[in-house]
């Protein structure tokens, strides 16, 4: 029953981002500011899925995928985030699940993959705590649409990224920089709007299973001294479980609240309560792990392969994070709902992809996830991020993480070698080595 699929997220794909009625994102904004992408590329057009879903649809079916992992652009459906519905905007996730369905590949839904409503936005975003009830009133209208045919349904893709690189670094829409007061309010304000949607899908249909994707990336130090593995320890604790200690703990890391100071969040009565509710599924996104000693984090690890994003390749590091998360915590089953690599592909004579680094990469980590299967960790799935080339965000078009290529300029889809090796992985259900 393993789920073998892949993922994408709307904005990145979609294009369309004016069309039939559809609403102004933060992405739409932060990349029509000039000085923000890479090239100035957007993603107005991007894979054009909007049109082309039926042959995305071929294509997958084609690779004999058995879930495909997409989201819903919330301002496509309430173009202000909230209030007046974007009937034409349902009605294309609606034919999406169905077209899916008759391809025979299970939807696998997530609510929220950045693309906030300007709107909302401007109403104070993930800072306004009014706000939040509105992300419940959308994961209704969608649960309502969409409940009868699509059972596993993620909150929010990486909350974690939202705050630190949309109200930290600037470097991701909505690009406010150096607020960490914010960051710390946004990280408390994401916890609660995925606390308030968790029952409203219930509401609907008790059967349903909810659960939310979290990047997990291993923490782990450059050596054995005491000193390293301390360095290490506080990183993991204070940055990189935010979102999973609350959730599976019902409290913030001691180490988090230390580095918080005076930036501590405000906390109403029964939010933690709401925050770690059982869940039925936890989402792992996992590209790295981060190396860190008492001098800080290693930049360059001597020996180590760099993907086109400058990430190491470790996958020994995946397992080890698996099974550190699992031995800390009581968790629901995991799928793996992100990892794959952006390697610079070249089209060859042929007229083939051979991204031998890709099919590799993918190979050692769908290794090291069935070794942590064998250690005792419930992984149930594993959508390789991603399906097509697409826009990543602040590079643009420039990083390559398809197991499909994209021709930009004519829309051209090609399976590449790493793609068509997934495809035997999927019908044999095993890795060669
Ligand atoms: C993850 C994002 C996804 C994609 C990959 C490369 O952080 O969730 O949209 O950009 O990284």
């Amino acid at each position: 029953d393993f789920l073998w699929g892949a993922a994408t997220a709307a904005y990145q794909i979609e294009g369309a981002w004016n069309e039939d009625g559809k609403g102004e994102s933060i992405w739409d904004r932060f990349c029509h500011t000039p000085g923000k992408i890479t090239n100035a590329d957007t993603g107005d057009v991007a894979c054009d899925h909007y049109h082309r879903y039926p042959e995305d649809i071929a294509l997958m079916r084609q690779l004999g995928l058995k879930a495909y992992r997409f989201s819903i652009s919330w301002p496509r459906v309430l173009p202000a985030g909230f209030g007046r519905v974007n009937p034409a905007g349902l009605d294309f996730y609606d034919r999406l699940v169905d077209a899916l369905l008759a391809a025979n590949i299970e939807p696998f839904i997530t609510l929220h993959h950045w693309d906030f409503p300007q709107v909302l936005h401007e109403r104070g975003g993930w800072i306004n705590r009014d706000n939040l009830p509105y992300f419940a009133d959308y994961t209704a209208l969608m649960v309502k649409r969409l409940g009868d045919r699509v059972r596993r349904w993620a909150t929010l893709n990486e909350p974690r990224d939202i705050a630190d690189a949309g109200y930290g670094s600037g470097e991701h829409a909505p690009g406010i920089k150096d607020d960490w007061k914010s960051v710390r309010q946004v990280i408390h304000n994401l916890l609660v709007a995925h606390g308030l949607a968790i029952p409203a899908i219930r509401a609907i249909n008790p059967a349903l299973e909810a659960g939310i994707v979290l990047d997990v990336w291993g923490v782990e130090p450059t050596s054995d001294d005491p000193a390293d593995i301390t360095a290490a320890d506080l990183v993991w604790n204070s940055q990189r479980i935010d979102f999973l200690h609350p959730i599976f703990q019902g409290c913030y890391h001691p180490s988090r609240i230390d580095a918080d100071g005076d930036n501590l969040p405000e906390i109403k009565a029964g939010d933690m309560a709401l925050i770690s509710q059982k869940l039925d599924f936890l989402g792992i996104n996992s590209y790295s792990r981060t190396q860190v000693g008492a001098q800080g984090i290693t930049s360059q690890v001597p020996g180590a392969e760099y993907t086109d994003m400058g990430w190491e390749v470790c996958a020994p590091a995946f397992r080890r994070m698996l099974n550190r998360i699992n031995n800390d915590y009581t968790l629901p089953p995991i799928y793996i709902t992100e990892n794959g690599a952006a390697f610079p592909d070249v089209v060859s004579k042929d007229g083939k992809i051979h991204d031998d680094r890709r099919l590799d990469y993918l190979r050692q980590h769908f290794t090291q996830v069935r070794l942590a299967m064998q250690d005792g960790v419930d992984v149930r799935g594993f959508f390789v991020w991603s399906l097509l080339d697409n826009f990543e965000w602040g590079h643009g078009n420039t990083k390559r993480f398809g197991i499909i290529r994209v021709d930009y300029d004519t829309q051209k889809r090609t399976i590449k070698d790493s793609g068509e090796w997934y495809s035997r992985v999927i019908s044999s259900n095993s890795v060669d080595r």
